[in-house]
């Protein structure tokens, strides 16, 4: 790969246009981003969201910044685990800031989140987050790191931002190592996803776009690496589903 160019799916393109590209598909996508999400899942990207928000356990009075958190889904569970906690043994509420640097995810999702008083939106890109260091005590990035331009540089964002002690979460899409698996899932990604999107969201490049997009991250082993380049500790990871989707964790300490 040349140093100019990156990917956007299968395609190479200018760095500086990678950005703009993953903007437009969120763009086509965002109204029909949540009925797509479960369309093309199955659901069970319910399922792998509520495993995470178990593995974090959330508590009264944490601070969660969801970096490209979309329509806030995962925000949404985090306050509602951690509210549930508070109400069996007092505290402060949780709070949640759902940060994303497309607009219109943002305000697809404004009419989902049910107890508004806890939560802020805030458009803002991975690279450069608009908080403060030291001031969250969980991050979370679910199927948002992959889109990044430069994941090596929002994962030192993600640190920066934690304070010592914060966790970070990163729920990202990953190919099964089963060949049997991997063949199932392979055929059912490029040939019924795309047409999936046509049929009901009217798109094909941007799921063919989303579909290409996991082919090309980074091994769990990899991606763990990169997580202890930016300076987290104590980084593993857990496989959802066979390996189609991987959570994993790290420590700012
Ligand atoms: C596949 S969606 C995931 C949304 C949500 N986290 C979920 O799990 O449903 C990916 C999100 O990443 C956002 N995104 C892409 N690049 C980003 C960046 N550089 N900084 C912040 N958000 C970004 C997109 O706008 C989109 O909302």
């Amino acid at each position: 790969m040349n140093k100019n160019t990156i990917d956007f799916g299968y395609q190479e393109i200018p760095v500086e246009e990678k950005k703009e590209r993953v903007k437009n598909v969120f763009d086509s996508v965002a109204g029909k981003y949540d009925l797509m999400n479960d369309a093309m899942s199955f659901g069970v990207h319910r399922l792998w969201k509520n495993l995470t928000i178990t593995k974090i356990n959330p508590q009264p009075r944490e601070i969660l910044i969801d970096v490209a958190g979309g329509t806030g889904d995962l925000a949404h569970r985090f306050l509602k685990r951690a509210e549930a906690v508070r109400v069996r043994r007092g505290g402060e509420s949780a709070t949640a800031y759902i940060c994303d640097i497309n607009d219109q995810m943002l305000l697809a999702g404004i009419d989902q989140i049910k107890n508004k008083n806890n939560i802020s939106r805030v458009c803002g890109d991975a690279q450069k987050l608009p908080f403060p260091d030291n001031c969250a005590d969980v991050l979370t990035i679910a199927f948002g790191i992959r889109n990044v331009t430069d994941r090596q540089s929002a994962l030192t964002e993600f640190f920066r931002v934690l304070k010592p002690g914060g966790r970070l979460f990163v729920l990202e899409f990953s190919t099964p190592e089963d060949k049997n698996l991997r063949k199932i899932y392979d055929t059912y990604s490029f040939s019924f996803i795309p047409k999936i999107g046509n049929l009901l969201a009217g798109e094909v490049e941007s799921y063919q776009y989303l579909v290409e997009s996991i082919r090309r991250f980074p091994s769990q082993n990899k991606f763990s690496s990169m997580i202890e380049t930016s300076g987290f500790s104590k980084v593993s990871f857990r496989k959802f589903s066979g390996g189609i989707a991987t959570l994993y964790w790290g420590w700012k300490i």
